[in-house]
């Protein structure tokens, strides 16, 4: 039985194949339209979500198959003490695979230890999010036609956005990747980032606090979100929430095939004038994020 807890835990060749199979079940829905019949996918959300948790119902519902879980922790057991690991042993019986967000750095390796079923990482804390990571792969891949030779700038909360960390990972395994990484002093990448995957993996890369000194380097612009739920004041958050906001203006500057992505949700950080240009792609972005977990929950499954 295999999970999907980090995106490391397929290699690089699996992760090309995962992207090809989201692919032609992109330009050949029907195909896949019952390759999961009679299967249900258990949705454990101890964190708020939007594209997450529905892209994961609406990637098994697209294949034939069902769904059940929860969207909040307080209408599970859990409210009663019930351990992650319990919730899971059980949880085992009535589904085929599960995916777990919890706001706990690791609950989803423990569910993994206590499990029956595959389990996918559907966001751990300020941790890891593969499944967004393997959709941004896939909407990059897309856009570029490679995941090799290209300067990514990732911009916005370094430090607490598990989105980047999980990117970062992945990324130092393709060829001539560089990094920019564009943050406030107070948001900068964990040090394990900086040191245990850019610069052990010899990455090129540099951390600047301006995006407008850097915005024309770029061939990828990843925006992301302050991530006001993993601060400890208030008033620290409101002190960065506004810190980078990407206009159409900033983005004279920037190449004609220099493309914005983001994990959404979006607060401030992109203006919504920008979602008409053409390099503005989160949006396109979401809709992969279906058919990479239709990838998933298939690869998981034994069913490709
Ligand atoms: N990108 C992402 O994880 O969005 P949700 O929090 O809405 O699931």
């Amino acid at each position: 039985m295999r999970h999907l807890l980090s995106p490391l835990d397929f290699s690089l060749q699996e992760t090309e194949e995962l992207l090809d199979l989201a692919h032609d079940i992109r330009i050949n829905p029907d195909k896949y339209a019952h390759k999961c019949d009679g299967k249900k996918i258990a949705t454990l959300f101890y964190e708020p979500s939007t594209r997450t948790r529905l892209s994961f119902e609406a990637a098994m519902m697209n294949m034939g198959g069902s769904v059940l879980g929860f969207s909040e922790a307080s209408s599970s057991s859990v409210t009663k003490g019930e351990t992650v690991g319990d919730t899971i042993k059980v949880v085992s019986n009535y589904a085929d695979i599960c995916a777990i967000r919890h706001p706990k750095e690791g609950a989803p390796r423990v569910a993994a230890d206590y499990s029956g079923i595959p389990i996918v990482n559907a966001g751990d804390g300020g941790h890891e999010h593969p499944t967004q990571t393997l959709t941004d792969l896939m909407t990059i891949r897309e856009l570029k036609g490679s995941l090799d030779g290209f300067t990514i700038g990732l911009c916005g909360d370094l430090k607490f956005g598990r989105t980047v960390h999980s990117l970062i990972h992945a990324l130092v395994r393709n060829r001539d990747v560089k990094f920019v990484l564009i943050s406030p002093r107070e948001l900068r990448v964990p040090d394990y980032v900086r040191e245990d995957l850019l610069e052990d993996n010899g990455m090129e890369y540099k951390e600047v606090e301006r995006l407008e000194d850097v915005i024309e380097s770029l061939d990828i612009l990843y925006m992301t979100r302050v991530q006001k739920e993993r601060f400890f004041s208030e008033d620290e958050y409101l002190r960065m929430k506004d810190y980078y906001i990407l206009d159409k203006a900033k983005l004279d500057s920037a190449k004609s095939d220099m493309y914005v992505l983001h994990p959404l949700p979006r607060v401030n950080e992109i203006s919504t004038d920008v979602d008409d240009d053409p390099r503005a792609k989160y949006f396109e972005q979401v809709h992969n994020g279906v058919f990479v977990r239709q990838a998933i929950i298939l690869t998981l499954l034994n069913l490709v």
